[in-house]
């Protein structure tokens, strides 16, 4: 039998349904925020990757799924995408700040294992178009107060502050010196990085490598007064408003975007996919995407990671609603005339089924049963001959008859 590609998912109904009520809850709470929704295409010119991302990165020299001789990409991360959009339809034009979020799925190839997979779904949140810390502020606000409200507390925000551009260019040129005198004793993959991109070998796993890092310089040494000065506020703001945060001088993230305010809420729930979500300040790339100096922060948010962590909570998920009503029928006529009164039951919003395989009296009931149907309605030659319907409930056993014609007593009778 085929099967789905390794790395993918079926989100089937049950799944599909505890998602939505998540995605109610996200689009609730950023409406609160007046924040408003985008979608983008699921694949862009590969070019906006290399461009928005950046050419070393983990995401475009190794895990893209490009094809039409590598002009097009299937969206790895959706910031890029956004801004592009944010341009291309001059959105900078409706308001000075755009606030823009999404829920949408992405790829990437990379190993799958438990919390990571190569077609995945995130929502996330953009600011465009405010330096101001009360942005950050908002920005680490909005999945603070999500997962709060789904009852997760064991999380963590690290937070770092990568400099500006200046900042952080005299800094990697100190840390690569530092490096270069155990070039030697790094791994293949580091080694790479020092040329590449030495700040990435800060997130090195390996623990030689941790050691080697006990000595190199630290960022926050390299950062002048303005940016020191405005992260310490941003501190201060998030500790008035009980966020549980650590710096983390190392906190470095995977794609080259950003600068200044950095960011990650790891969960202890998660093993080592910890990461929830990740995000920071890419003040730069709408530049480099061809737009008018423009400062910008958002977050994204990996909604498996969620899941997981919503699981491993017991978190109680509100159930996929069962049938209010079962119309049992038997006979052609009495088919035909159900048909009334389904319509009328379901165009009023009430969850109404019938029989599609022709099954007799004794069976539609089991299934009626086995569907956990509030009502059932028997149908026949005789009912129809009389006019008069029985409307059984379900749990208590209770019959009531009611009279076909005047569906409004069926009505009432099931919505109250
Ligand atoms: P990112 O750190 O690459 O950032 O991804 C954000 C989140 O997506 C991660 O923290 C994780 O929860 C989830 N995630 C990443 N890769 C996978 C995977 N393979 N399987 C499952 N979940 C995954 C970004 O994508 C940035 N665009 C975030 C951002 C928005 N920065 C500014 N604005």
């Amino acid at each position: 039998m085929l099967q789905k590609p390794k790395g993918t998912f079926d989100i089937l109904p049950d799944e599909l349904y505890k998602r939505n009520f998540i995605y109610n809850l996200i689009r609730e709470t950023l409406s609160s925020f007046n924040f408003k929704e985008i979608l983008t295409p699921v694949f862009e010119s590969t070019e906006l990757f290399k461009r928005g991302i950046g050419e070393e990165t983990d995401i475009v020299s190794k895990e893209m799924y490009s094809f039409n001789e590598d002009k097009f990409t299937l969206r790895p991360e959706l910031t890029a995408p956004v801004i592009r959009a944010y341009l291309e339809n001059s959105l900078y034009n409706e308001s000075p700040v755009k606030k823009l979020f999404y829920i949408s799925n992405l790829f990437r190839a990379e190993r799958p294992q438990k919390g990571r997979y190569r077609e995945f779904w995130q929502f996330g949140a953009e600011i465009i178009g405010s330096d101001d810390i009360l942005s950050d502020a908002e920005i680490i606000l909005i999945p603070d107060l999500i997962l709060k409200k789904l009852g997760i507390n064991d999380f963590v925000v690290k937070i770092n502050n990568i400099g500006n551009t200046e900042e952080r260019t005299e800094y990697v040129s100190d840390l690569k010196t530092y490096l270069l005198k155990f070039e030697n004793e790094l791994s293949e993959t580091s080694k790479i990085r020092l040329y590449k991109n030495p700040l990435r070998i800060l997130d090195t796993k390996i623990e030689k490598e941790k050691d080697i890092l006990v000595n190199a310089p630290l960022i926050k040494n390299y950062l002048k007064a303005e940016t020191k000065e405005k992260f310490e506020k941003l501190l201060n703001i998030l500790q008035k408003l009980n966020v549980n945060f650590e710096q983390d001088d190392k906190l470095v993230r995977g794609l080259d975007y950003y600068s200044q305010t950095t960011f990650e809420f790891q969960s202890t729930k998660l093993g080592s996919q910890n990461a929830i979500l990740g995000g920071g300040r890419y003040d730069k790339l709408i530049e480099l995407l061809g737009g008018k100096p423009t400062p910008a922060i958002g977050f994204a948010m990996g909604i498996e990671r969620l899941l997981i962590i919503l699981e491993e909570n017991n978190f109680t998920f509100p159930k996929q609603k069962n049938p209010d009503i079962y119309i049992i029928t038997s006979g052609e006529a009495a088919k035909l005339y159900s048909l009334n009164i389904t319509n009328d039951l379901r165009s009023n919003g009430i969850i109404t089924e019938t029989d599609l395989l022709n099954r007799s009296i004794k069976s539609q009931m089991k299934e009626a049963d086995r569907l956990k149907s509030k009502f059932v309605l028997i149908l026949g030659d005789n009912e129809l001959s009389s006019g008069i319907v029985k409307l059984k409930k379900m749990d208590t056993g209770n019959e009531t008859d009611v009279e076909l014609n005047k569906i409004e007593k069926i009505k009432e009778l099931i919505t109250n």
